[in-house]
């Protein structure tokens, strides 16, 4: 949490409450999102992300809570507070009919002020510059998310919110969105964007917030969240029943299991592992065992994830 506190914040959600029918969906949830960043929401389907997005955009009510946008009220001062903001909910909708440059210069004209400056660059910085005169109706999915991202920029947001940006996107349009999201977090805007894909928001996110039941159960720095998780260790050795017998009191190791191969354990926190491992390989060698290899694994947020939700993978996260 330290390190969002020494950057501006450009998005602070505050005790924010919503239920439907009596059922909280957003529960008590507080954000951070710091200026240029990009900032995952991470939870399986269900889990209340549309809605926390609604509630911020002041299309669904709020039952409790505040939200700052630029340290402006999102509630008592809507209009300035959501100037700052471009959003995608649900898939952005275009007129198939006329090209996209076509559509932009409808919603330039709408919008006013220097949205209409600002089509050519948007067009460039999403790379459909070149697709500007080719009717919508003909763009893949991706270039349709492309083209929404365009559109937002046409208002110049500090903050978009990007409501499951990566659905429906085949792996070339996941690529081209990553490098957006870089770009534009590059040029000073704040990117928070909601999925259930884990992969995707450790590739994609410098920060996340972790969901469980509506809640926020951790966020932070992806390095920091991850670092602060189990690290997983798997010994490949010529006698893994010896090996065991030796590092049986060593009372950093966690869940040891032994196979055929060898043994595998976790270690509570990275430093402790990198220790751990050094002596456990002093250890084994010392007493005669052929060490083949040594694995240390600790960068996987999806780990994390279940670690912090107990949920299972599969179940969970399956496809939208
Ligand atoms: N307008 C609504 N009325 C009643 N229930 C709703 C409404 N919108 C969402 N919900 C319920 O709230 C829960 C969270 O929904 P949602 O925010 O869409 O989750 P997510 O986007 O994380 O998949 C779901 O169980 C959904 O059925
Ligand atoms: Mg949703």
């Amino acid at each position: 949490m330290h390190n969002l506190l020494k950057s501006e914040t450009i998005l602070n959600v505050d005790g924010l409450v919503k239920s439907f029918a009596g059922r909280v969906v957003v529960n008590e949830v507080n954000l951070e999102v710091p200026e240029a960043c990009s900032f995952g929401y991470l939870g399986p389907n269900g889990a209340g992300k549309t809605t926390l997005m609604r509630v911020i955009l002041g299309l669904t009510p709020k039952d409790k809570g505040t939200v700052r946008i630029g340290g402006l009220d999102a509630f008592g001062n809507r209009r300035e507070a959501l100037s700052q903001v471009g959003a995608i909910i649900e898939e952005p909708r275009f007129h198939k009919n006329i090209t996209a440059l076509a559509n932009l210069e409808i919603m330039a004209a709408a919008r006013g002020g220097d949205a209409y400056k600002r089509i050519s660059e948007s067009l460039d910085m999403v790379e459909l510059l070149n697709y500007a005169k080719v009717k919508v109706g003909t763009y893949s999915m991706g270039m349709r998310q492309r083209l929404g991202i365009a559109a937002c920029l046409l208002g110049d947001p500090k903050l978009l919110l990007l409501d499951e940006p990566m659905n429906g996107l085949d792996p070339a349009g996941m690529n081209a969105l990553r490098d957006l999201i870089q770009r534009l977090v590059e040029e000073g805007r704040s990117v928070l964007l909601s999925s259930h894909l884990l992969d995707e928001v450790q590739k994609t996110c410098q920060y996340v917030a972790i969901l469980d039941d509506g809640k926020v159960v951790i966020q932070g720095a992806l390095n920091d969240i991850i670092a602060g998780g189990n690290t997983d260790v798997l010994i490949e050795c010529n006698d893994p029943q010896a090996a065991f017998s030796l590092l049986a009191n060593d009372k950093r190791i966690l869940n040891c299991h032994i196979d055929d191969a060898g043994i595998s354990y976790s270690v509570a926190t990275d430093t402790d592992a990198r220790q751990q491992t050094g002596e456990a390989n002093r250890l084994l060698v010392e007493n005669q065992i052929t060490v083949y290899g040594i694995i240390r694994s600790s960068e996987s947020l999806e780990k994390r994830f279940l670690e912090l939700t107990k949920k299972l993978g599969e179940q969970t996260f399956g496809n939208a």
